[in-house]
């Protein structure tokens, strides 16, 4: 399926590592231009060089800044147009949520939760809309299945996750009449440095060893294989698409069927 995406210019926050690496990885295979936004300079320059060798070419933009700082979204956004002239793509994704013990997590870890994910996005949003309108663009928002039902070690996360599905609809609402599409992606249990974490912090927990912690995980998630970071890149690009133009507010949840609910 050939999906038009030639041409269009992205910015991916988080594209340094992980599902937002992939993401910029997948749209540049599509002759998308992108900028990548994180904190770590060198680890962006990696990314950028392996989209010049997948693309045969360098126009790959990077913005190095912390997405927890009010003004580095706009900066990240600035730093897209001025690379590619416009921005028809916007990927959500910089998240860090801390996983733990209701008891033990802080003021501070949730102050800081909701500053990179849900502030970050909303920043984001408010100075790339501008932009998308002219372009007739989209949006799309990695939020994560953690916003499908509760969990006892994932209040920040959880938390954070369905007030962007929230959010996501409301801005799918005034993108209606605006012409910006704007939808969601829930990933499950996706193979990245993020999911490394969570396996070390059950493996911890339990006694377990690597493979043991990663059953308990697929078990616990009633699925029955990790995903890879580069399936949430395709759907991605294919969401980006004009093949995707009739899908607006939409969550779609990429997970080996781990959410039943509907
Ligand atoms: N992996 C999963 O199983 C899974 C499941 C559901 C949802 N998700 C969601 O998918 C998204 C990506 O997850 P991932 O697994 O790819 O995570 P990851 O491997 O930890 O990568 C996170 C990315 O965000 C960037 N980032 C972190 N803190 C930042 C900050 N303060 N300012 C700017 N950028 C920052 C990181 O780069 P720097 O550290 O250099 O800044 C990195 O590029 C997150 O929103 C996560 O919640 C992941």
């Amino acid at each position: 399926m050939d999906l038009n995406l030639g041409g269009k210019a992205a910015l991916v926050t988080g594209g340094s590592r992980g599902i937002g690496a992939a993401i910029a990885q997948e749209l540049a295979r599509e002759g998308v231009r992108v900028c990548l936004a994180a904190r770590d300079r060198a680890r962006l320059d990696e990314i950028a060089d392996s989209i010049a060798s997948i693309s045969g070419s360098n126009r790959t933009a990077v913005i190095a800044g912390d997405l927890r700082e009010p003004s580095a979204a706009k900066t990240a956004v600035d730093a897209a147009v001025n690379a590619f002239g416009r921005l028809d793509i916007l990927v959500n994704n910089a998240g860090a949520t801390k996983r733990a013990d209701f008891f033990t997590l802080t003021e501070e870890d949730w102050q800081d939760g909701f500053a990179l994910k849900f502030h970050g996005y909303v920043r984001t949003t408010r100075a790339a809309w501008p932009h998308l309108r002219e372009s007739h663009g989209c949006i799309v928002n990695i939020v994560g299945v953690g916003s499908r039902a509760g969990s006892a070690e994932f209040t920040i996360g959880g938390s954070v996750n369905v007030a962007l599905l929230n959010f996501t609809k409301a801005m799918a609402d005034i993108g209606i009449k605006d012409g910006v599409r704007v939808n969601a992606i829930n990933p499950g249990l996706i193979e990245t440095e993020r999911f490394g974490r969570n396996i070390e912090r059950v493996s911890r927990l339990h006694g377990f060893d690597r493979q043991q912690a990663i059953a308990f995980l697929l078990s616990s998630h009633g699925t029955t294989r990790v995903g890879r970071p580069e399936e949430i890149g395709w759907l991605t690009a294919y969401l980006a698409s004009d093949k995707a133009d009739f899908i607006q507010g939409c969550v779609i949840d990429i997970d080996g069927g781990a959410t039943r609910s509907l």
